[in-house]
């Protein structure tokens, strides 16, 4: 298959469409990101890479983050964690709190906010040093050690995170945080400000889209059990209440932030990332799902 001018074709028509949607601006850092940027990183099971635009500019992973907190969380717990946090779509936004109230303090995925915030408390109790090992763990994922925290990116949403803390307090009165909502919360806003480049997240992916071999590093296993399992929460929960319609259009395993990226899988075959910051109505990066749509019509290849 010439994946290269696959991407190349879909790059060129999608310059040529209006960019819909809207950049972040809730965390003020993010507003400050240009909105043209667009970049795609494709990289096989068998070791090609193939590129185009911003691949190798570093972004705000924001929300991808969540991938990585949950493999951890279910390498060191295993089913256990399913007490904390359950594995069904929320059919609601990322931030929305209504849910978490009336199901008493059990986030329907570790994917929305408060499932997320509760996957942050674990790895706050079971990693010592919660930020340094964390960080730790994505450079090992990617080979990449230059890979760091946005501290500027950090802040802002600590500053402006009132509905997260909303979250974290809520999800406290039902006994669901077991650390300080401040030291939970600290934690939460470093892994989301993760800056990476799409080659990076294809690099650290490729070991969540292999079903056939483990991965492990400094205690932490994952499964083939696990990797499967963490590609089906991708498929079902990955872009919140647009989950249903990405599968119906894309048909592929995948992660949004706000940052604008998406990363998607097709086990065993490949990892695409893909950056272009302004978001549709539902928090995904529009041109990022275009792009998607287009890239497995076009190669014809998904899961289904
Ligand atoms: O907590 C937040 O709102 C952000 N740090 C992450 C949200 C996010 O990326 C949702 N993704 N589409």
């Amino acid at each position: 298959m010439d994946y290269q001018s696959i991407i190349n074709e879909i790059y060129r028509d999608l310059m040529f469409e209006e960019d819909f949607g809207q950049i972040a601006t809730y965390i003020p850092e993010l507003a400050k990101v240009s909105p043209n940027k667009f970049g795609v990183h494709l990289y096989t099971h068998d070791g090609f890479n193939y590129s185009i635009g911003d691949a190798r500019e570093k972004f705000s992973i924001q929300s991808i983050s969540k991938v990585f907190s949950l493999s951890i969380a279910l390498s060191l717990l295993g089913p256990a964690l399913w007490k904390r946090v359950g594995v069904e779509p929320s059919g609601t936004a990322f931030n929305s709190i209504v849910q978490l109230e009336y199901e008493r303090g059990i986030p329907r995925n570790p994917f929305i906010n408060p499932g997320a915030i509760v996957v942050a408390d674990l790895l706050v109790t079971y990693l010592k040093d919660t930020k340094k090992e964390f960080l730790e763990y994505i450079r090992a994922l990617t080979g990449v050690d230059t890979i760091d925290y946005d501290k500027d990116v950090a802040k802002s949403e600590q500053r402006s995170g009132y509905k997260n803390s909303a979250h974290v307090n809520m999800l406290k009165s039902f006994g669901n945080i077991k650390n300080d909502v401040e030291e939970v919360l600290d934690f939460y806003y470093h892994q989301c400000s993760l800056s990476m480049t799409c080659e990076e997240l294809g690099k650290a992916f490729h070991k969540f889209s292999d079903t056939n071999s483990v991965f492990s590093y400094n205690g932490i296993h994952l499964s083939q059990s696990q990797v499967k399992r963490i590609n089906a929460i991708m498929l079902m929960c990955g872009f919140y209440d647009e989950s249903g319609e990405f599968a119906f259009k894309v048909g592929l395993p995948g992660k949004s932030g706000v940052g604008g990226g998406i990363v998607a899988i097709l086990p065993n075959k490949y990892t695409i990332s893909v950056w272009s910051p302004r978001l549709n109505n539902k928090g995904n990066s529009y041109m990022g799902v275009r792009f998607l749509k287009q890239f497995t019509t076009r190669t014809n290849q998904s899961i289904f």
